[in-house]
């Protein structure tokens, strides 16, 4: 009886394994032995323990136009990247699943490696499954990247994603762009008008050996008022309601915002301007970037033009005191528009994952590509401006 069993089950498939390869079979039958082959490599449940972890081997079959599996390693159960919550359809033809769990990670084709925070939760994922891509995630500067990655954990990474241009998928703080023909301007107006004070600075790290920051503005407040807002200064803004403190208080009553950066490293310009540049105030930037080839012309005041705080002090003060020069920082937004970069970003990863699929690509050490040589001392920022 078995035997008899058997004889069938083999001649069944010697005839359906021929039809297939010769695609001589009608067009159901294919289709239901190939879902049916499908389906058995989905029921594969090979498991394996990692750590604490037990892993379940996930299926083989990869139709290629299944929604790829994003999983976030990181200890956040947030998507910081915009609000996006499980499956998402970008740009209209791809589907992307954001997974936001670390425990399900074997589910994942593409692991969003949160290395900034490696080092508060266990590290890197223990096994690998072969078809899996990992992004080196990483959007702090290399002079404050504390995760101290092992050789052989920097050669861990399909691709790369920071600010920094030359990732494979760039993921900068924001970004400006020229406004098109018809589309909406900004009223052009007196945004002096009716502001009491003049500089502000919200900062909540005071930690100054990357950058000296505190004591630059120090040495400012000698020359010109600026209010330091949260655990650094003496002011506080608490009011929580929408977007008060840029909105209302600092937009309305501040015409200069510090947008200091905490390290000196090339490209890297952050949320610390992107978040206000927008807004109906001039920023001063202070950071190792070079913010022309990022953004508008006449739209900042960089600090590294001046021989000295006090030189700088005595130009915000001019400024202060001549609304037309003032307003001649705001003539760029009749023709750019600048803002945080954070809604498109999940989309972005999601095109990126499916437009390489296919692509093999190792990094063969991250240490090449994310370097402190990308990054100027304190001294040498300094040097001549201070
Ligand atoms: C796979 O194996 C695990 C552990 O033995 C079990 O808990 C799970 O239910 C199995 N999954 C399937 C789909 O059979
Ligand atoms: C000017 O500022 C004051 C207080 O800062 C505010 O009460 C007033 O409404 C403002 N005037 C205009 C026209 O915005
Ligand atoms: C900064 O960018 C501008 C505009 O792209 C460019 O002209 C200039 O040479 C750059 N400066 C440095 C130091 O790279
Ligand atoms: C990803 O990188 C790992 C090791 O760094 C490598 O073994 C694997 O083949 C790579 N995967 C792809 C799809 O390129």
């Amino acid at each position: 009886m078995v035997l008899k069993w058997f004889y069938v089950v083999i001649s069944l498939s010697v005839i359906t394994t021929f039809c297939v390869l010769t695609l001589l079979c009608p067009t159901h039958v294919r289709t239901i032995i190939l879902r049916s082959r499908e389906i058995s490599m989905n029921v594969v449940n090979t498991s394996f323990v990692a750590g604490r972890v037990r892993y379940a081997l996930p299926a083989v079959a990869d139709p290629t136009n299944r929604p790829l599996r994003i999983v976030y390693w990181s200890n956040r159960d947030i998507w910081e990247f915009g609000t996006v919550r499980h499956t998402r359809t970008c740009r209209g033809k791809y589907q992307c699943e954001f997974i936001l769990d670390r425990s399900q990670y074997f589910r994942g084709d593409v692991i969003l490696v949160d290395v900034h925070r490696l080092r508060f939760f266990g590290g890197l994922p223990r096994f690998r499954f072969p078809h899996q891509k990992w992004a080196f995630f990483m959007i702090e500067s290399p002079r404050r990247m504390f995760t101290k990655l092992k050789p052989y954990e920097a050669a861990m990474f399909n691709f790369s994603i920071t600010y920094k241009t030359t990732s494979d998928l760039p993921h900068p703080y924001g970004k400006c762009r020229r406004l098109l023909p018809g589309e909406p301007r900004p009223p052009v107006k007196n945004r002096a008008f009716n502001k009491t004070d003049v500089a502000a600075w919200f900062i909540s790290n005071c930690a100054d050996k990357d950058s000296g920051r505190i004591r630059y503005s120090q040495e400012l407040q000698r020359y010109v008022s600026l209010h330091i807002y949260g655990r650094c200064g003496t002011y506080s803004c608490t009011k929580t309601e929408g977007n008060y403190c840029y909105e209302e208080m600092l937009q309305k009553r501040y015409k200069f915002y510090m947008s200091f950066e905490n390290s000196f490293c090339d490209e890297y310009i952050t949320e610390k301007l992107y978040g206000v540049i927008s807004l109906d105030i001039v920023p001063v930037v202070l950071g190792g970037g070079n913010y022309s080839a990022f953004l508008p012309p006449h739209s900042f005041i960089d600090i590294r033009n001046f021989a000295s705080a006090k030189e700088l002090a005595l130009y915000l003060k001019k400024l202060d005191e001549n609304d037309d020069l003032y307003n001649e920082y705001f003539a760029w937004k009749q023709d750019y528009e600048c803002g945080v970069y954070l809604e498109q970003f999940s989309c972005d990863l999601c095109a990126y994952a499916h437009e390489h699929r296919t692509q093999k690509q190792t990094i063969d050490t991250i240490f090449d590509f994310w370097t402190e040589d990308d990054c100027t001392s304190v001294q040498d920022f300094y040097r001549g401006h201070f």
